[in-house]
């Protein structure tokens, strides 16, 4: 006889450096966690089918897309998401190289830009560019973006 899965679980997350216990049923995804249970919304809803990159967050150090993530895959691990990110050089840079129209999209384009950075500390141009196609900004300002990861790369500060 099939066995039914419990209605809610108790899952303990690492989030932006502070231990959280969210109580969650197994198939809520990690962006609707981190949204709804934690009250963090810069990850962004998009397609939610892992095409548009606007959910993006960092678990370790390597950039998921959260829509298609399940909360229960990350027990353990540290997630990062663009609030844990304030008071990063690649935030400044975005503002200072006016990296964004409307922003519904920057906040996963900086987790992709910082996880960027720190899977590739010098990046050619070609790695940039290939790095930045998992993401969709709808406004078209890819080279604002490109010139802002340049900048962090470049040490300088606005
Ligand atoms: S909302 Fe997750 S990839 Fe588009
Ligand atoms: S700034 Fe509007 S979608 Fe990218």
């Amino acid at each position: 006889m099939a066995q039914s899965l419990p209605q809610k679980i108790t899952v303990p997350l690492e989030v932006n450096g502070e231990a959280r216990q969210v109580e969650i049923r197994p198939a809520d995804t990690l962006l609707y966690v981190l949204r709804s249970h934690l009250g963090l919304t810069g990850a962004k809803p998009g397609c939610l089918n892992g095409d548009c990159g606007a959910c993006s967050v960092m678990v370790n150090d390597t950039v998921y897309k959260s829509c298609i993530m399940l909360a229960v895959e990350v027990a353990g691990s540290k997630v990062t998401t663009i609030e844990g990110l304030k008071d990063a050089p690649i935030q400044e840079a975005f503002i200072k190289n006016f990296a964004f129209q409307c922003g519904y999209c920057t906040p996963g384009f900086i987790m992709n830009c910082q996880a960027l950075l720190k899977n590739h500390p010098h990046p050619t141009y070609e790695v940039i560019k290939e790095w930045l196609a998992s993401n969709i900004c709808r406004c078209t300002c890819y080279e604002e973006i490109e010139a802002a990861v340049m900048s962090v790369m470049k040490g300088e500060r606005p």
